[in-house]
């Protein structure tokens, strides 16, 4: 789609925050342009750094595996991130850096037009749900933005340092899987 390619191309020469100085790649998202649905993480971490592409890490291949689980294929879906640029040494993005990247997130998903959100843990959450909510309170709880059901789970980073995270995500992904599928019958 032309529009996401010209957005893209925004993404690739901003210089909003100093995010930028310290990244060797804008990792902007990538995917299916009318996805039905789309997965919002953090930020990229050194793998995706490397490669340019999101979740393509550790937390991307535990992220492939419960896609799969819920038989979803990655092409199917589209998968971006909260801030396009790495944060020196994966610290959570400030305030200042959610706020100067905002726009290309709420850009894609206007183009994109998905039905459904999964926010990957707290950042993404905090972006798409309200500033201060906690991923362990509203986690599984389905959220309405106009027309879109937005879902927060666990980042699967977090399921990787804590395993007994790995049921209660699951959980959440059955409650999008069955909604998927049923809007994709639609
Ligand atoms: N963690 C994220 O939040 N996003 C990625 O793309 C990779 C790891």
């Amino acid at each position: 789609m032309e529009e996401l390619k010209a957005l893209k191309e925004e993404a690739l020469a901003c210089q909003r925050c100093n995010l930028r100085a310290h990244a060797q790649r804008v990792v902007f998202g990538e995917g299916n342009e009318k996805a039905l649905l789309m997965l919002v993480g953090e930020g990229p971490g050194a793998e995706e750094d490397r490669q340019g592409r999101p979740f393509v890490g550790a937390a991307g291949e535990l992220l492939n595996k419960i896609l799969e689980a819920a038989g979803i294929s990655r092409e199917e879906v589209y998968i971006g991130n909260v801030v396009k640029c790495r944060p020196p040494n994966n610290r959570v993005p400030t305030r200042e850096e959610v706020a100067a990247c905002r726009t290309f997130l709420d850009r894609q998903i206007e183009l994109i037009k998905p039905k459904i959100i999964v926010c990957l843990g707290a950042t993404a959450a905090q972006a798409l749900i309200g500033p201060d909510v906690r991923i362990t309170k509203i986690r599984g709880l389905w959220h309405e933005k106009g027309e879109i059901k937005i879902m927060p789970t666990f980042h699967p980073a977090a399921l990787l340092r804590d395993p007994t995270k790995k049921r209660p995500a699951w959980e959440d992904f059955q409650k999008v899987r069955d909604l998927y599928f049923a809007l994709k019958k639609e």
